[in-house]
């Protein structure tokens, strides 16, 4: 059921915003939209991923569109840069900050700024820890995520029919976000029974005893060269002796690429005996792999939904109406339960490319070489 709240920082933003009227008027003399009452900083993470490229420009142009004084500034996966990043938007007047958090866990002061000039706070696509200055949440169920990537590979492999040994090798996220921990549970629950019962197998012994224990297989920074390299180790240390790896749970595309790339120097090429390679976000890459059959499947985030729930979000915040949130349970920030929006993520394999990813404009034909 959906849930509709307002909370009084969302009522103390509207004040102020229309107390503040005149004074960040843009440069172009914009007028009757009241783009002076709607300035917003948004903080991404990094340009070195496509999706966060394609998050930040989408949103920027909508608000701008709509006369907003809009600030969007990628910080290069560094935290530092991030802070000081939010720190310039703060002292440029914004009143709405909207952050997609580098390191979720170390933005509790740069909040506290925030809160002083009574800035609403939404957290974009991943959670911000350790403050109560985090107004709403806007993302999609990341826990669906794992548990699609956790079914693919259950039905692909026949586990429920008892199907196996499978050789497995589970990647995760990187530890300092958030997100992370929750598609590797989502994955997880699902699998780690069949490990259990020794129908998939982790020659490596990369197998983390419990939910809790993911960060230990975590690739920093969700880089690509990173995973590589550790499936590098893995397969150089664990495969011998002509041994195969069936299937890789891999949290992402980006991590994807870079276990793909080490299946390939090490002799694996597309076919019967290829992994089952998970992943997700539809990066062009990785959909040009999919239809290559290099990569088995990836979980869509429809980014634009995300841009719109948020730029509602921020209508809503504007005109003093009550934030349309769908979960009030699951994000625990450690201060508080953020008032959340999940949006539903889906599968995507070869077949669906040009139905569910071209035909909706997400990605263009000739981006994956159709
Ligand atoms: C996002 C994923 C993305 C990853 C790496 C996560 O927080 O939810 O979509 O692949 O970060 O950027």
């Amino acid at each position: 059921m959906l849930k509709k709240i307002l909370t009084g920082a969302a009522v103390a933003a509207l004040a102020v915003t229309l107390g503040a009227c005149s004074s960040t008027r843009p440069a172009d003399g914009g007028d009757a939209g009241g783009s002076a009452e709607c300035n917003v900083g948004i903080a991404m993470p990094t340009r070195s991923l496509e999706r966060w490229i394609n998050d930040g420009e989408q949103l920027q142009k909508k608000l701008a569109d709509a006369g907003c004084t809009v600030d969007l500034q990628y910080a290069d996966n560094k935290t530092d840069q991030q802070i000081s990043q939010i720190q310039n938007q703060i002292s440029g007047g914004a009143k709405i900050l909207v952050i997609a958090a580098i390191d979720g866990s170390t933005l509790g002061p740069v909040l506290q700024e925030a809160k002083a000039q009574n800035a609403t706070v939404i957290a974009y696509d991943r959670l911000i820890n350790g403050s109560e200055n985090v107004d709403y949440y806007a993302t999609f169920d990341n826990y669906k995520v794992g548990t699609l990537q956790g079914q693919f590979i259950e039905e692909q492999l026949g586990l429920a029919d008892g199907a196996g040994p499978f050789n497995l090798e589970p990647f995760a996220g990187s530890p300092d976000d958030n997100n992370a921990k929750f598609f590797f549970a989502g994955a997880w629950d699902l699998l780690q029974p069949y490990v259990e019962k020794g129908q998939l197998v982790v020659p490596s012994g990369k197998a983390p005893a419990n939910d809790d224990a993911w960060a230990s297989i975590g690739i920093q920074g969700w880089a690509s060269d990173k995973a590589q390299a550790e499936m590098d180790n893995r397969l150089s240390s664990f495969y011998g002796d002509g041994k195969k790896v069936n299937v890789v749970l891999s949290p992402n595309d980006s991590l994807a690429i870079g276990i793909e790339a080490s299946l390939k120097s090490a002799g694996y090429t597309a076919g019967a005996d290829y992994p089952i390679i998970t992943g997700q976000d539809a990066d062009k890459a990785n959909v040009k792999a999919i239809l290559e059959g290099l990569q088995a499947m990836t979980v869509w985030k429809d980014t634009r939904a995300l841009g719109d729930r948020v730029f509602t979000m921020i209508e809503e915040i504007r005109n003093g109406e009550e934030v349309e949130v769908n979960d009030t349970e699951t994000y625990d920030n450690g201060k508080k339960v953020v008032p959340s929006y999940l949006l539903t993520p889906e599968v995507v394999v070869k077949d669906d490319v040009q139905s569910k990813l071209i035909d909706s404009g997400f990605l263009k034909a000739s981006d994956v070489g159709l």
